[in-house]
């Protein structure tokens, strides 16, 4: 039988497949059924800044008698209950969740400044997840911030949840850094034993009719898998981080690619809910398949043999590649 196991962040899972954070690791039923259809790990959806910040703004006014003493704050955050779970009942999740399930739980914190979570991840951490993913989502819109100053608050973010916590913790990049392997190496020096790459950004429309923004957010698609492969192959043999891929990826061959590049996992979401969840085990069976007619005994046998470092063509990852191939276009 073909060995699928692997490490990820220290943990040890089954195979390499890991459902992501979404709306189907909310839900408790949801989170067993994923581990019945076999993923090796699964990440919650995140508990969001906003969420935390209205919290404690409804815990502040509480203690202030029921003055609305921030009245502006609280309807900035109108739509909170549509999406996310207070902190309690997230905590009371990972609890549920380790309790009757016997793969990796890994938690996810959704920041957008530096704040208090050192102690949200604390609390994480007591619950009983086993390892926790920083998600830092900031959209900069102030001409006057540098690109180092953003990077210096994600690695203060970073530093400032690993110092508090035991439990490993990965960080889901964003795309839009000047230099991904740049901002690989900081995080991992701030203490991050996992890169997730990447986020996928939720993307305003305009509507031509009404004249106004529509907000959009789509599955993803198959092709947004090569912007993650390209990266992974490029910073998994530069950086000691594991890395997780997460985008794009919806078939068996995908988790194998993902690995090929150099990375340790291969997160679902997108396919997940399209497909339903029992689709993660086709793509595991389509994953074992592959390794069989390969002839390949184990997962780890082809662990980054398409990384940057191990291709006899590097340059295929870079630029003198594209002036090729636009020219023979
Ligand atoms: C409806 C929806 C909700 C999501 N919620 C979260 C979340 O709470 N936290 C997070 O880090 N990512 C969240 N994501 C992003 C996914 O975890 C994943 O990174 C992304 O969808 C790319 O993977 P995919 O191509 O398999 O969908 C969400 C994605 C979708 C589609």
């Amino acid at each position: 039988m073909t060995d699928l196991s692997t490490t990820y962040l220290g943990l040890k899972l089954k195979n390499p497949l890991v459902a992501s954070a979404s709306p189907l690791t909310k839900q408790f039923d949801n989170i067993k059924r994923l581990e019945e259809a076999g993923v090796g790990a699964i990440v919650l959806h995140s508990l969001f800044e906003e969420e935390l910040i209205a919290e404690s703004i409804r815990l502040h006014e509480h203690l202030e008698e029921g003055t609305e003493s921030f009245p502006e704050a609280l309807t900035y955050f109108p739509e909170l209950p549509q999406y996310g779970i207070g902190p309690e009942p997230y905590l009371k999740l990972i609890e549920a969740a380790k309790d009757s399930t016997s793969m990796p739980i890994i938690a996810s914190l959704n920041a957008a400044s530096p704040g208090k979570w050192a102690d949200y991840a604390r609390h994480i951490e007591e619950s009983g997840a086993d390892a926790l993913e920083l998600n830092v989502y900031t959209i900069p819109t102030d001409p006057l911030v540098t690109s180092s100053q953003v990077e210096e608050e994600l690695s203060e973010i970073v530093k400032d949840v690993c110092e508090a916590v035991e439990i490993p913790v990965a960080v889901k990049l964003s795309p839009f850094y000047s230099s991904i392997p740049f901002v690989a190496k900081t995080v991992t020096e701030a203490g991050a034993e996992g890169i997730t790459i990447f986020n996928r950004f939720y993307q305003p429309d305009l509507d031509i009719k009404t004249m106004d923004v529509v907000p959009r957010l789509e599955l993803s698609t198959p092709q947004e898998l090569l912007l993650r492969l390209r990266w992974a192959a490029i910073i998994s043999p530069r950086i000691k981080a594991d890395i997780a891929i997460t985008g794009g990826v919806h078939k068996g061959e995908d988790i194998a690619k993902c690995i090929l590049a150099g990375a340790k996992v291969a997160m679902v979401a997108s396919a997940l809910l399209k497909n339903g969840i029992s689709h993660a085990s086709v793509m595991l069976e389509e994953f074992r398949r592959f390794l069989e007619e390969k002839g390949l005994k184990s997962a780890e046998e082809i662990r980054g043999h398409l990384s940057q470092r191990a291709v006899a063509n590097p340059k295929a990852f870079e630029r003198a590649n594209y002036v090729k191939l636009i020219s023979s276009y």
